[in-house]
């Protein structure tokens, strides 16, 4: 048993065990394998189900989507949103003819803000911050994508039946599942953290309040929602009974959404941010994620300062200095710039200019690795934005047996999201709304800090750090990668990716490995997984820098491929699952 923090409110501690997870790697040219890797042993089962009964990956992760609604209910979710990178072959419409080659999609199924919501909505009359108002209770939502995001995928991709893929979660929430210890413990967590925080009562206790570890958790009132889902599609979500229902206790209660933000609400494919990075292909999320421009920034200025870090290390080691000294101040620093753009430039792509190009070019990159000393911090204060000349959330991977890969990262926000549940339907609404910037320079959740670029108004995106993630090599899928975990997002999916591909590590030992996270404020502020070595704190607080143990960096679910081989890989420190396999076995 481990002392976890959830990154969120490091100063609450959540006891987390040693999650299990397989990894294996068997020859491609022999028989295909497919590959999954899922934040629990639910969705993984019904992964390989799908993909063994011969859907393809998307058809998996539909199914499994649906599922950790039901046994992951802290992030799987209706009531939320999320982004989907694909890299697929599209299916041909009636009548309709489309390339028979596997291409990289973008789906973006985020929440939106309601049409009634506005820039100051969560100020007092002196224009400070309501407390807990963006994250818990009716205002906290933002319109749910969930639905629509899944139908849409499944539309262009999906070879089995709907109805099929929700059929898993239909008897998992009617029968029942055995209830996780760690999903205990988050709740636990959750229950105390929400203690008196509300200025409205929250029913989260009436539907989640009583499970225990071991017990059969049943929700026949989900189990309905999802048979209706099943039957009639995104419409019922959004214009049947569950949207009668969601908008009526809506109203009851002062929310904002209203029937009309449910009419409104439409997924959008986009182009994905793409970069090529060191033979790979790096297929990330674009706007209104900061992720994938972030990941791509670090990636890049890295290798651009590539030969520096190598003597830095080699002079660290010279003067009995452990190299992850190096190494931890290195990524501080590449992360103290990356996070300054993401404040200055990201926001939803349909409201502002996000000027993607530029923040990606190596010209602009090179600029920005300007500054780095090996020996000394940069000033927080002194790490402006660059210049532009112009203008408890869940991952799981997933590649088939022909090679077409999902990479998923969906949330309610926090774990359990806004604490809500949909009385007549049976799911929790998230709490996404506090994603975006409240209030000029007010830290929010994530302690991430924005201005106009990322300000509340109607309809728009919030900004997300959510990276689902996949690397080409020589137009076919390398690794698929992502994690929950806010804003250490960008810098867990960065490091994994590093760890694999340049640091020689094994799929599991990439996620294993200790990871570090700083983000320019707090100030000066490296976060840490607990077994980082003492020593290397030291010389680091001896910098400069303020050490912050925090068990819980993310969830990563990786699939990569290792001499022509899949490996697999989830996180050990939570409750994934994580599998290689042939047709048969
Ligand atoms: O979109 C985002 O960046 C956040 N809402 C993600 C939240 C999250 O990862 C919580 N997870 N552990």
């Amino acid at each position: 048993m481990k002392t976890a923090k959830r990154p969120w409110f490091l100063a609450f501690t959540l006891l987390l065990s040693g999650a299990w997870s397989v990894s294996s790697g068997t020859s491609m040219a022999a028989e295909p394998k497919a590959a999954i890797a899922m934040p629990d042993k639910f969705s993984a089962e019904m992964a390989e189900k799908i993909l063994k009964r011969g859907g393809n990956a998307v058809d998996a992760a539909v199914a499994a989507a649906f599922v950790l609604a039901v046994t992951y209910p802290e992030a799987g979710n209706l009531g939320g949103g999320g982004f989907m990178t694909i890299f697929a072959t599209q299916k041909a419409m009636p009548g309709q003819m489309v390339a028979q080659v596997q291409q990289p999609y973008f789906l973006d199924y985020r929440e939106k803000a309601p049409l009634a919501a506005s820039r100051d909505m969560y100020l007092d009359g002196k224009k400070q911050p309501f407390p807990y108002r963006s994250l818990l209770g009716y205002q906290a939502s933002g319109v749910p994508g969930t639905v629509a995001g899944l139908w849409a995928a499944h539309q262009k991709f999906g070879r089995l039946p709907w109805k099929d893929l929700l059929q898993p979660a239909i008897k998992l929430a009617k029968e029942g599942f055995i209830v996780p210890v760690k999903l205990q413990r988050v709740r636990n967590w959750y229950q105390k953290w929400i203690v008196k925080k509300a200025k409205q009562p929250l029913n989260f206790n009436a539907y989640f309040g009583h499970f225990k570890a071991g017990d059969r958790f049943k929700q026949p009132v989900l189990a309905e929602t999802l048979s209706r889902i099943s039957d009639h599609g995104r419409q019922e979500f959004y214009q049947g009974k569950t949207a009668k229902y969601l908008v009526e206790q809506m109203k009851a209660h002062g929310g904002l959404i209203t029937q009309a933000d449910l009419n409104a609400y439409q997924v959008k494919w986009r182009q994905p941010v793409v970069a090529n990075w060191q033979g790979y292909q790096i297929i990330s999320a674009p706007p209104p994620s900061s992720g994938g421009i972030a990941i791509i920034q670090l990636l890049k200025m890295k290798t651009l300062l590539d030969d520096d870090y190598a003597l830095a290390k080699t002079k660290a080691l010279k003067q009995g200095i452990d190299p992850q000294v190096v190494q931890a101040h290195f990524y501080a620093e590449l992360s103290k710039r990356v996070y300054a753009d993401r404040a200055q430039y990201l926001g939803d792509p349909d409201f502002m200019k996000v000027p993607v190009k530029t923040l990606i070019s190596d010209a602009y990159l090179l600029k920005r690795t300007e500054g780095i000393l090996w020996d000394d911090i940069s000033e927080t204060e002194t790490i402006k934005p660059g210049k532009i000349e112009s203008p408890e959330t869940t991952h799981f991977s997933i590649v088939d047996f022909s090679g077409n890969a999902v990479s998923n990262t969906y949330t309610l926000n926090m774990p359990f999201g806004s604490g809500i549940v949909i009385e007549k339907a049976g799911f929790l609404m998230n709490n996404e709304m506090d994603d975006f910037s409240t209030k000029p320079g007010v830290a929010n959740l994530f302690g991430m800090v924005g201005g106009q670029a990322n300000a509340i108004a109607p309809e728009k995106r919030m900004l997300s750090s959510m990276s689902p993630t996949i690397l080409l090599k020589n137009g076919h899928v390398d690794t698929v990668v992502g994690t929950p975990g806010g804003s250490s997002i960008i810098t867990s999916v960065f490091q994994t990716i590093v760890n694999i591909k340049e640091e020689g590590m094994t799929a599991q030992q990439a996620v294993d490995a200790t990871r570090i996270h700083h983000q320019l404020f707090p100030k000066d502020v490296i976060m840490y997984h607990p077994n980082l070595p003492d020593t290397v704190k030291e010389e680091l607080e001896v910098m400069g820098y303020t050490l912050k143990q925090n068990n819980y960096l993310g969830d990563v679910q990786l699939i990569t491929l290792k001499d022509g081989h899949w490996q697999a890989a989830s996180d050990y420190r939570e409750r994934g699952v994580s599998k290689v396999f042939g047709r048969r076995k």
